[in-house]
């Protein structure tokens, strides 16, 4: 009797055992292999492999041919230098390795680098990263480091570091322009005073250098990112505070160096002024959507470490051009207009023109329903442009005209 009741118990345990084992395999695949649809912006979010996004303060960039997304950021794990992780829909992303080793790269051994960022050059098919490098926790170097590569995921050749025009530089942002021409907006001092001015740097046809072009934009201090909209550029930035989130300040201009008007903190909502607890790092113009702006903020935590979450949220401007930073605990990408429906709506409004425009020559402007509101320009909300259309270049057009599309 004795020895049934161990047998039984001994099956039992078993059993409970593997069981137990068995679900915990379950929940912690299931996590693990969870797909996300969403954005969860300050929540701790993990890669495809189960492992926290190491990927700090830095940018995005997608590759057309392979529809393909490329982060690079900060690796603040071991080995230090900059990350790179790729995803097909901007929620779910792969660990592509250490793009940038800081410890095994000759010329940058011993030092550290911050918020690296990469732009992929048509011209000469590379890619091109730019840094923040330091040599010491003082920062007192301040200089901008860059590195090349043949391949979006690394490993990138360090080249070379330096202070641009002799000016320092810590943060550094990047805006590439739709005449390919590409911008390090970095925080430098003036005079003695420590990052209080964001400078715009042009950098020459091949990205590997800086050229003379760099201005004070009389924008300041840190964490400068640059999105362009209707023909204007704002440059989103931090306050000079270490660590600590603190308010954002926008600004705008009709040129990308400037001079920029200041026009106040982006934030709605956010009660403790902190940007949401967050810093900017970078703004994504997001492929696919007329209005897909992504803000790329960090939340430091008081010290930048591995597990530093990260603040993604959808950027809007206003009809009448202001920026729009609000809190979402959870977002998804169609919160914004993709282009397609743009394109339908560009479609079905031409042929409503051809019969408004036809036989009539000189400008017209018509809204999306086709009336006339030549008269009522001012009303367009800045979510619409307008657009020329031209007998000779545009297909289907069959009169010069203007007409609106969102
Ligand atoms: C604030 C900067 O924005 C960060 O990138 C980092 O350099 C910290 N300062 C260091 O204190």
């Amino acid at each position: 009797m004795g020895f049934h009741v161990n047998k039984n118990q001994n099956v039992f345990y078993s059993v409970k055992k593997y069981a137990f084992s068995a679900i915990l395999l379950l929940i912690t695949s299931h996590l693990y292999a969870a797909t996300l649809t969403s954005f969860k912006p300050g929540k701790d979010w993990h890669d495809v492999d189960g492992k926290i996004i190491d990927c700090h303060a830095g940018n995005i960039i997608y590759q057309h041919e392979t529809k393909t997304y490329f982060w690079f950021g900060e690796h603040r794990g071991s080995p230090s230098g900059a990350s790179c992780y790729s995803s097909k829909d901007l929620y779910n992303w792969k660990f592509r390795g250490v793009a940038l080793n800081t410890g095994s790269t000759q010329g940058l051994k011993g030092g550290f680098i911050e918020r690296p960022k990469v732009a992929y050059n048509k011209k000469t098919g590379k890619y091109v990263m730019w840094f923040h490098y330091e040599n010491a926790g003082s920062y007192g170097l301040a200089h901008q480091g860059v590195a090349v590569c043949d391949s979006a995921p690394g490993p990138y050749k360090f080249l070379e570091h330096f202070r641009p025009n002799g000016n320092q530089s810590r943060d550094i942002g990047m805006f590439n322009d739709e005449d390919g021409k590409t911008y390090i907006g970095y925080a430098a001092n003036r005079g003695t005073s420590i990052n209080a001015d964001v400078r715009m740097v042009e950098l020459s046809e091949d990205y590997l250098t800086v050229t003379k072009n760099d201005v004070v934009t009389n924008a300041h201090c840190e964490g400068p990112g640059v999105l362009k909209w209707n023909n204007k550029y704002y440059l989103l930035t931090s306050q000079c505070k270490g660590w600590d989130p603190n308010p954002a300040t926008y600004y705008t201009s009709s040129k990308v160096c400037g001079t920029y008007t200041n026009m106040g903190n982006p934030c709605i909502g956010d009660t403790k002024k902190t940007t949401f607890n967050s810093q900017p790092g970078f703004i994504f113009k997001i492929p696919g959507y007329t209005n897909g702006f992504l803000y790329m903020g960090d939340r430091w935590n008081g010290g930048g470490s591995t597990k530093s979450q990260y603040v993604f949220l959808p950027i809007f401007i206003t009809a009448d051009g202001k920026m729009q930073l609000k809190w979402y605990d959870e977002w998804k990408l169609d919160v914004f207009t993709p282009t397609t429906d743009v394109k339908k709506t560009e479609n079905s409004f031409k042929v409503l023109m051809y019969t408004n425009i036809i036989n009539q020559s000189g400008l017209h402007a018509y809204d999306l329903i086709g009336r006339d509101i030549e008269r009522a320009l001012k009303n367009i909300s800045a979510d619409r442009k307008i657009m020329n259309i031209n007998s000779g270049t545009a297909k289907n057009v069959v009169s010069n005209g203007m007409y609106i599309a969102r």
